[in-house]
């Protein structure tokens, strides 16, 4: 089992950037229940992080402390260098959020919804009107701005979410569960629209249930589980977290064959398919360590590919089997 945090391994030299949110020690219980059982966060200013777990994890949670929703139980937060208790109103001013639920109030058009945020970042008339024109033309809604927002899909309803949350230029954004629910298509959509905040500059805090999604988007990936974050990394590092990677070789001269099985003692042998498997986490010292062996023994490979367990792997071994869902499917609290 992996150690239950991994420390962030950095090149030496390398400057450690600001951080746009950190948070150590968050708690929170409901009656008996409790819900984050300390929570240590570091998120590097322009950068995407993602707080991957299953339903119940304690995503929302999360969130909600760490926009000033609600008040941790214990430990301590700082977000764009204001601390949450002590300025919460600084941290409101610096984040914008999409929470899991929407905000979009379906009575009223995209358009409306889009002034009344405007409104409630207290912009001046004109300039709340050319923000929302803009942000409604960048998400692709200009022709739905005057209809209620309640005969929208479900794409371009988080799609108005995250527009609305843009009305006040917020430099770092909260995306809870930005793709739940959402169909392939939307989900990509939503994805480049996420890349293109960060392209500029923007950082973001990211919820989801989805492996592929963290994958996709995230410089670090935090796995939550039952309040508790059981590693985090980069994608590549908690691939390498759990067995499973391997390096396979394979030949076509079945003398070269049983020269590299004797050279690699440790392999298991595919006779038939003249293949070697060897266990790896498929960094680059272990690959170099397995090659040069067969350099010394004047074997080469015909073929060679390293097998790095997916997240799927990383997230079952962590958890102990919490099953996150094939399907899209909404979050129900
Ligand atoms: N206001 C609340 N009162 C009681 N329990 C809550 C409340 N909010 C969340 N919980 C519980 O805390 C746990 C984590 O919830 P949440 O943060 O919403 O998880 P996630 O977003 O990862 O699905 C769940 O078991 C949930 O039932
Ligand atoms: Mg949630």
């Amino acid at each position: 089992m992996a150690p239950p945090v991994m420390p962030t391994p950095r090149k030496p030299g390398e400057a450690r950037s600001p951080a746009a949110v950190s948070a150590v020690g968050l708690r929170k219980s409901y009656g008996e229940k409790t819900v984050l059982d300390g929570i240590d966060l570091r998120i590097p200013a322009g950068s995407v992080f993602a707080l991957l777990g299953p339903n119940g994890a304690g995503k929302t949670t999360t969130v909600q402390i760490l926009s000033t929703l609600i008040t941790a139980d214990g430990g301590h937060a700082q977000v764009a260098g204001h601390d949450l208790t002590a300025a919460p109103q600084a941290v409101r001013a610096a984040i914008g959020v999409t929470g899991q639920f929407s905000a979009v109030d379906g009575l009223i058009t995209g358009e409306e919804n889009m002034l009344l945020m405007a409104d409630l970042h207290h912009l001046p008339r004109r300039e709340g009107r050319r923000a929302a024109a803009e942000l409604l033309e960048r998400f692709d809604l200009t022709d739905a701005a005057k209809k209620p927002a309640s005969t929208y899909s479900g794409g371009m309803k988080r799609r108005l979410d995250i527009a609305m949350t843009l009305i006040g230029d917020p430099r770092i954004i909260y995306l809870d569960e930005p793709t739940t629910g959402l169909d392939p298509r939307s989900r990509h959509n939503m994805w480049r629209i996420i890349r293109e905040l960060v392209a500029g500059g923007v950082t973001v805090l990211l919820t989801t249930q989805y492996l592929e999604e963290a994958d996709e988007l995230a410089d670090r990936i935090a796995v939550l589980n039952d309040g508790r974050i059981v590693a985090e990394g980069t994608a590549d590092e908690l691939k390498r977290l759990v067995p499973g990677g391997h390096v396979r070789l394979r030949f076509t001269d079945p003398a070269a064959y049983r020269s590299a099985a004797t050279a690699l003692p440790e392999a298991t042998a595919d006779d038939e398919a003249l293949a070697l498997q060897i266990p790896s986490d498929g960094s680059q010292r272990e690959l170099r360590a397995v090659l040069d062996r067969l350099d010394s023994a004047g074997i080469e490979a015909d073929e060679l590919t390293v097998h790095t367990p997916d997240l799927d792997d990383v997230f079952f071994a962590l958890t102990g089997g919490s099953t996150p869902p094939d399907q899209p499917k909404e979050n129900v609290r």
